[in-house]
Formats: structure tokens, C-alpha cells, sequence
């Protein structure tokens, strides 16, 4: 595969491996990783940001399953070890590494301004370190040290995307050309999945409400009851329009699972009611999501191959990573040993 770097594009990306994955993460981020991989087009690296996870307090041993949990997850997901490069981000040092040197090439003045930072402050009050501030920078380093053309995230990312992009500019017109700018790929369906339970806002696994999300591991049960439960408005018409985020936001999530069209949808849906609608976008995702459970929980089951998967990811996300970094130490300035 490294021997095609240099004709095929790349594509980065990650995710925190902080508790369940979400239907969010998955119709915005995980199926688009799993596209872009079988397109064949792209060289792709993937990464378990777990050094992110802890801006937020973790307990060791639920940290330590949570990375598994999600390696599997994303796995059973379509994520191929032997298509795709895909490993734990805090195995491969460079990423903390080139992560400090951004950090002196990034204002304060910018970071104040990520509407995430504003958000997770003002959610853990008692906690804002300043890796919660900085955490952007970390982002910018994955995306950065593989010289990553285009980064398939959710439209929630789009700021820091941006950033990296300001940062890796930055840099280059300061030295020489050395970062390749990057280019968020966010879907037109399914970037930004919203709370079944307030579909004003996105749907995230820290939501208190266990009805808000839809985890890639709920029982087909469990899944069809938070979609029977989910908000919507008075109107009892399936039509996408001004006003009716939960319609919107259910008709996004059968249009990304189907295939369907707005159009399709509310024709299919002419003269039924909200309760048949809620019950078949339901269905149509216990349907996404069937194989990628049971193929979890043979995987989970197999830590051998899990560990030389991710072992064998980092090995090669290493070299290409010491590259860039090599290259961005040497025209700081700093004296190769
Ligand atoms: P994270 O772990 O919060 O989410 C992983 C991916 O899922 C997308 N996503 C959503 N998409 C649609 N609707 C939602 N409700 C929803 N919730 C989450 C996110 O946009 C993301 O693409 N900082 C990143 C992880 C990261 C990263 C990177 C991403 C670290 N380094 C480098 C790209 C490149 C994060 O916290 O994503």
C-alpha cells in the first residue's frame, strides 16, 4: 500500500473512541470511511483518537475497553486492515510530538473561538484543562502528519477542519511547502444527525437521555423503541420543512439508510401517519445496523486478531508520520540526531 502513496490521494480521519459509537458517528463519519475505502481511489488511514478522549476524565479500565469496543465496532463497520491503515493514535508517539509544535504555531485568539471548546467548557465546568483548549491542534497534527488530502468527518468538525487548514498554511508560507492542505469531505446526508429526543441538537453518546441516541450496538428492541419515542411536531405529515426538525431529522436518517430522496420519502409516506413512518425508519436501521452487531461480537471476541490488526496499523502509520515529522523538525530548526 505505501508504495501508491505517492498517485493516490489520502484520506484521513478518526474518531474517540469515548463509549459507544453513535448512529451520528456512523451515518455523518463511518460510512463514508468505509466508501472512500472501497472506492479503491484513496489511500486511507484511520485512527482511534484516544489521546482526545482524555480532555474529559476517564476511568482506566472502562478507557481500556472502550478503545477495544470501538476498534471492533469500526471494524464490523467495514473498516478493512487490509485495505485501509487503522490504528490507536497514542501508539504512534509522532502524533503527540507534532501536536506541541502546533501548538506554537496556533494563536490564542483562534482556539477561543472553537465553538466546541465553548461548548465542552461550559459542559464540564470543573474540569477545563488546557488539552480541552488545545485539542484542535492535536486534530490538526493526525490530519497533518500523513499529508491527508481529504478528511470525511460531520459537519460538527468543520471548524477544526478549517483550522488545520489556517495552521498548515501557515506553516508553509513561514518555511516551504511541507503540509499538504487539507479538505473536509462532509456528506450532504446524514453530517449532522440530530437528538431523538430534542432534534435541535446533535445527537451525541454524552446525551443523559438514553432515548436522545441510538448506539451501533443497541438490540433491534431497544432500537425501535427510541424511534417510537422520538420528538416530533403536531403536524402529522411527513414533509421535510421549515419547523419540523424531528421529521427533518428522521427523514435524513431513512434517506442516508435507503437511499431515498426527500421526494420518495413523503410520497412513500402520503396519508400515513407519524406513528408508521417512526416504526419504518426504525426498521430500516435495525436493518443497517444487524450485520455490523453480529460481526462486533465475533470480533470482540477475538482479541488476537484485534491486537495484530492494530498493531499492525501503527506500525506502518509510524513511518509515514516520522517523515513529515522529520521533515518539519528540520526546517524549524531543531538539530537531527
Ligand atoms: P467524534 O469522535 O466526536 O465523532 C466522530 C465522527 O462522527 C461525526 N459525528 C456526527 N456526524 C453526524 N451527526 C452526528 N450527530 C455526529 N456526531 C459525531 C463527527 O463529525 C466525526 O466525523 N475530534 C474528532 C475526532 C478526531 C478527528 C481527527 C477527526 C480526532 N482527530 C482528525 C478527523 C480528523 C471527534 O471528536 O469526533
Amino acid at each position: 500500500m505505501e508504495n501508491t502513496t505517492e498517485k493516490k490521494k489520502i484520506v484521513y480521519s478518526a474518531i474517540q473512541p469515548s463509549g459507544t459509537i453513535t448512529l451520528g458517528n456512523y451515518l455523518g463519519a463511518l460510512k463514508n470511511w468505509v466508501v472512500m475505502q472501497e472506492e479503491g481511489t484513496h489511500n486511507c488511514i484511520y485512527t482511534l483518537a484516544d489521546l482526545h478522549t482524555i480532555t474529559v476524565r476517564q476511568e482506566p479500565a472502562k478507557m481500556r475497553k472502550n478503545v477495544l469496543d470501538a476498534y471492533a465496532s469500526i471494524l464490523a463497520c467495514g473498516v478493512d486492515v487490509e485495505k485501509s491503515i487503522f490504528f490507536i493514535q497514542s501508539h504512534v508517539h509522532q502524533h503527540a510530538e507534532l501536536a506541541w509544535i502546533l501548538n506554537c504555531y496556533t494563536q490564542f485568539g483562534e482556539l477561543s473561538r472553537m465553538t466546541q471548546f465553548k461548548d465542552k467548557s461550559a459542559k464540564h465546568a470543573d474540569n477545563i484543562n488546557a488539552g480541552l483548549f488545545t485539542y484542535p491542534c492535536l486534530m490538526a497534527a493526525d490530519i497533518l502528519l500523513y499529508q491527508a488530502d481529504l478528511v470525511p468527518v460531520g459537519a460538527d468538525q468543520k471548524q477544526h477542519i478549517e483550522l488545520a487548514r489556517d495552521v498548515a498554511g501557515r506553516f508553509n508560507s513561514l518555511y516551504s511547502p511541507t503540509f499538504t492542505v487539507p479538505e473536509g469531505f462532509i456528506p450532504k446526508n446524514g453530517a449532522r444527525v440530530m437528538s431523538l429526543q430534542d432534534p435541535t441538537k446533535k445527537m451525541s453518546k454524552s446525551d443523559e437521555n438514553v432515548n436522545a441516541c441510538v448506539s451501533l450496538l443497541d438490540s433491534p428492541d431497544v432500537i425501535l423503541k427510541k424511534f417510537k419515542r422520538a420528538v416530533t411536531d403536531s403536524e402529522a405529515r411527513v414533509a421535510y420543512g421549515e419547523g419540523k426538525d424531528g421529521i427533518n431529522n428522521l427523514m435524513g436518517i431513512y434517506s442516508v439508510v435507503t437511499g431515498k430522496s426527500m421526494q420518495e420519502i413523503e410520497d412513500e409516506f402520503a396519508g400515513k401517519g407519524y406513528g408508521d413512518f417512526k416504526v419504518a425508519v426504525g426498521e430500516a436501521v435495525i436493518e443497517e445496523l444487524r450485520p455490523i452487531r453480529e460481526k462486533y461480537e465475533k470480533l470482540i471476541a477475538d482479541k488476537a486478531y484485534l491486537e495484530e490488526s492494530y498493531r499492525k496499523g501503527a506500525e506502518i502509520a509510524e513511518r509515514m508520520a516520522q517523515r513529515t515529522l522529520d521533515k518539519v523538525m528540520k526546517k524549524i530548526g531543531f538539530i537531527h540526531k
